[in-house]
């Protein structure tokens, strides 16, 4: 006897980068040999101001935190410029895309984003009965560039939610502000979801400012890659009050402990750690981008404006499954773009920018495959 609704039967989950401990075990390779390129974590770690911040709040676990999370919210709200009340703290930016599909998607109707994309868009859509619709069409396949007009086009008048990331993932293509502009007043119906989980690393300050703009934009970012708390779990949204006030309403209660309210509020003073991974990011992706002109059996799609990028694989003889098994035995953690995007086939790897060793690690095994 199966309980579940209808569509849950056969669930589909994410496919999250492997972690270190199974290449270690699996292939025998030292830990401290592998190249962890799947997951675009931070290079340097955890940024120390917010470290500090939840050692100094462990005296505080037996307390409720504001349900709003509200120091935390203050305190985005005065580093962007915006009321506390226009944002919405979650357990990293996956728990908002999950609220905003509840309350922005009746079901049965669509939700538009590009193909491929960040996959939890088009998960969370199919778990809750609503219709992911991936404009893979909207895709340019050499370059991965969007083209908007495609894009604008597909948009019908049943679509309530329509997904732009900026960066991209997995390309780390990049939109500039009057095509992201476009998309926003091409559908006054919709809810536009601008996601920059990644925009540090595109050393511009990203949209953001936008949300005060258009009341039909939510804009998001994650404390998981620039600042480096992929594990405490801590994005927020930014949009008008309706909107926050709707998604509040879906909101379990208390979902951010103390702990992830005083981490992210000592995160956004920590400049200083911020300035030095966007530094090692912005000057390993040229670095490996030099070096990738050394492989004639793979292409890097130039123009990442992210901590990764895709590789294309011209061989016609292999795939990107075998690739992604040849580099395991070599101690290198990717991702298998025909497992970790849809529509993304077997073509295509998404590998991280990290530190110079690993850019290297990487670069010298692919050449070294067989
Ligand atoms: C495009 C994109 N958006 C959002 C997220 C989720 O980030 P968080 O850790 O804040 O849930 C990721 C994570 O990899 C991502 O790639």
């Amino acid at each position: 006897m199966h309980y579940a609704h209808l569509g849950l039967e056969t669930p589909e989950y994410y496919v999250p980068g492997l972690p270190v401990d199974y290449v270690a075990d699996r292939y025998g390779i030292p830990l401290a040999d592998i190249a962890k390129l799947g997951s675009a974590e931070n290079p340097h770690g955890a940024s120390p101001l917010a470290a500090a911040a939840v050692q100094e709040c462990l005296d505080k676990l037996h307390l409720y935190p504001s349900w709003t999370a509200d120091p935390l919210r203050e305190k985005i709200a005065e580093t962007y410029g915006f009321n506390p009340e226009e944002i919405i703290c979650g357990a990293g930016e996956t728990e908002i895309l999950s609220l905003i599909t509840r309350a922005f998607c009746p079901p049965h109707n669509k939700i538009q984003m590009p193909g491929p994309c960040f996959p939890i868009y088009h998960l969370f859509a199919e778990a809750e009965g609503r219709t992911p619709v991936l404009v893979h069409e909207a895709t340019n396949r050499q370059s991965m560039e969007l083209d908007v007009d495609i894009y604008i086009e597909a948009i019908e008048a049943d679509t309530r939610i329509v997904y732009i990331t900026n960066p991209h993932s997995p390309s780390g293509t990049w939109l500039e502000e009057k095509d992201v502009r476009r998309i926003i007043e091409a559908c006054p119906n919709s809810l536009v979801v601008l996601d920059e989980a990644y925009v540090h690393y595109s050393d511009t300050p990203g949209y953001i400012h936008l949300a005060s703009e258009y009341e039909n934009l939510a804009v998001l970012r994650t404390f998981s890659k620039a600042f480096g708390l992929a594990g405490l779990r801590i994005g927020f949204g930014v949009a008008s009050k309706p909107v926050i006030d709707a998604l509040l309403a879906v909101k379990p209660t208390w979902n951010m402990g103390q702990l992830q309210i005083a981490g992210g509020v000592a995160a956004l003073d920590d400049e200083a750690h911020v300035k030095q991974t966007v530094q090692t990011i912005v000057q390993n992706r040229a670095y490996v981008q030099g070096r990738f002109g050394e492989l004639d059996r793979f292409r890097m799609i130039s123009g990442s404006r992210s901590n990764f990028f895709l590789v294309e694989i011209l061989d016609p003889d292999t795939n990107s499954t075998k690739v992604f098994q040849e580099l395991l035995k070599r101690g290198v953690i990717v991702k298998d773009g025909s497992i970790s995007f849809r529509g993304l086939h077997d073509r295509f790897l998404r590998c991280d920018v990290n530190l110079r060793p690993h850019m290297d690690r990487l670069v010298d095994a692919l050449a070294d495959l067989p």
